[in-house]
């Protein structure tokens, strides 16, 4: 009889764990380096306010702005230990995981965004978000931003301008070669850091797309911008792949919907985003944006032509020649 109650009071026990599994709510950390005024921003906060409707009490999702739960050097470490399930990097912050996401940081690589889409939404674009998964990683999708500019203390129009120009940079081998082959000096630093490093001259200039310029006020503290559209900033949405592969199916199938259904949105808002934040750099009149002309931008893209030749063999020529072919 005692033995039989211990018995029931274990399954008792047991039965009320399970129920309390089955209740739990599963939450998504989602924690990226930018404001909330921007398309990366507004998307994070979109995804919340879809997921948490269309599940609700099975899914939270808490948005982590501004590196203010993890910055760049720490992001992806912490989704692998399982202290965040969604993040979205710019792609030029995953080259100590894959080469192959590499090829976006190749300059002037893509005439325009619609190219960029064409090279992501083909069998290559695809596959590379597959490529993580040996990392424990699962690439989602991808987010835009926008083209980046050159931005400096002095005008930037030729490529001689920039050498011996100290320039931040994302922690992107390739865009290191960049800017050492225009002579320049390249350093790579957390986006957190980018405005104080301008701002004290701890670096000259840096390459940005309109949208951050304008959130993170770095026009603020750069007497120029020249128009180059220089190379593509555009992000990964990637979770840990034993988090997601664990999720009930019907939960990730929902969650898949909407984050494809909030990519459309972000994407449209990176054309806004780039369009207006350029026009209130303008106006603010604090800094003075720069038209290149066909040949000095030319100039520039010559000057850089080597980082394609030293990095295709590690992305693999297959992959570089489907991005050059989405120009077409
Ligand atoms: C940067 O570090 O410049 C960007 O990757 C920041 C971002 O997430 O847009």
């Amino acid at each position: 009889m005692r033995k039989l109650t211990f018995q029931a009071i274990l399954a008792s026990a047991a039965l009320a764990l399970l129920t309390s599994m089955a209740h739990a709510e599963i939450v998504i950390k989602f924690s990226h380096v930018v404001a909330e005024n921007t398309p990366k921003g507004k998307g994070a906060l979109l995804f919340k306010k879809l997921a948490e409707e269309r599940l609700k009490g099975k899914v939270t999702v808490e948005v982590y702005p501004n590196s203010s739960l993890f910055g760049d050097g720490k992001e992806m470490e912490a989704l692998l230990l399982g202290d965040v399930q969604l993040i979205a990097p710019s792609l030029s912050k995953f080259d100590r995981y894959t080469k192959q996401i590499q090829v976006f940081d190749l300059p002037f690589l893509f005439k325009d965004i619609n190219a960029v889409h064409r090279f992501q939404n083909g069998p290559v674009g695809q596959s590379i978000l597959g490529s993580l998964k040996k990392k424990n990683l699962t690439g989602l999708g991808y987010w835009d931003n926008g083209m980046k500019q050159l931005s400096a203390n002095k005008p930037l129009r030729r490529p001689e301008d920039a050498k011996g120009m100290k320039f931040r940079i994302q922690s992107s081998d390739i865009l290191e070669a960049q800017f050492k082959a225009v002579g320049a000096f390249p350093q790579k630093l957390a986006f957190a850091e980018v405005y104080q490093a301008l701002e004290t001259g701890v670096v000259d200039g840096a390459e940005n797309p309109w949208s951050n310029i304008y959130s993170q006020k770095f026009f603020e503290v750069q007497k120029y911008i020249s128009e180059s559209n220089n190379g593509y900033l555009g992000y990964m949405l990637v979770t840990n792949t034993k988090f997601w592969d664990g999720l009930p199916a019907d939960v990730r199938k929902t969650l898949e919907e909407t984050l494809t259904e909030v990519t459309v949105q972000v994407n449209q808002w990176a054309t806004e985003f780039s369009e207006g934040d350029r026009q209130k750099i303008k106006d603010s009149g604090k800094t003075e944006i720069l038209t290149l002309t066909p040949e000095e931008l030319a100039a520039w893209k010559t000057a850089m032509k080597s980082v394609y030749d030293q990095f295709t063999p590690s992305i693999g020529k297959d992959i570089v020649d489907a991005a050059l072919a989405a120009n077409k």
